[in-house]
């Protein structure tokens, strides 16, 4: 539903629903494919998503593009977004009410491109979306939540500083690619590693 996709952009755009309405320069809409199979989910805009109101342009963007490529998936062909819209102050972690105040957009974006799956890139996202914790010992795995399916991994800008976990990001891009064309060509029957019960996202 492209339409309600422009409709959520536009009010994402000229948000006052919590205070980081305040401090940023851009509001950062998601981006990507309407039809998309795979939607992304991170935690928030740093710096060069908060100057060009886009989603992962920055430093972790290059390291997720990287992997997009890596696995065969097409960076225009999937959607990407994040858990609140604006960027924290020196790129803080959103606080719980922050979170709150942004979710309906996610809500309204997941509802809006029905992806065959989430993919849920680091611990904020992971926390806010499943009311999960520990990434490290969670990622890698599917997870199921109100009727939707989830992969959860490790946020892309971890990558950057550890370079042994480029590798991870890698290995589990790839898994997600292979369970994507899985679901697509009705190959598989779908058991999450985990099913959190509903409520929230
Ligand atoms: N990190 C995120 O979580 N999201 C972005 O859009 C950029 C960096
Ligand atoms: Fe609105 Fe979300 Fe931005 Fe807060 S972070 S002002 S709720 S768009």
């Amino acid at each position: 539903m492209a339409g309600e996709l422009e409709g959520i952009k536009d009010e994402v755009t000229a948000c006052l629903r919590c205070g980081l309405c305040s401090t940023r320069t851009n509001a950062v809409p998601g981006s990507g494919d309407v039809a998309a199979e795979i939607m992304f989910v991170g935690e928030a805009p740093g710096r060069r998503e908060d100057m060009l109101g886009e989603p992962f342009v920055g430093a972790a963007g290059t390291r997720l593009s990287g992997a997009l490529e890596r696995a065969g998936l097409s960076r225009s062909k999937v959607y990407i977004t994040n858990v609140v819209k604006c960027r924290p102050p020196d790129n803080r972690v959103p606080t719980a009410a922050e979170r709150e105040a942004c979710s309906e957009y996610l809500q309204r974006e997941i509802a809006a491109i029905r992806p065959r799956i989430i993919c849920i890139l680091g611990n904020t996202a992971f926390g806010s979306v499943l009311g999960g914790s520990e990434i490290t010992k969670n990622r890698g795995k599917i997870a199921a939540k109100n009727g939707n399916l989830y992969f959860i991994t490790i946020h892309p800008a971890a990558t950057i500083y550890n370079q042994s976990l480029a590798g991870v990001l890698d290995d589990d891009i790839a898994r997600l690619a292979d369970v994507v064309r899985q679901l697509r060509d009705g190959r598989m029957e779908v058991k999450p590693d985990i099913t959190y019960p509903s409520g929230g996202v």
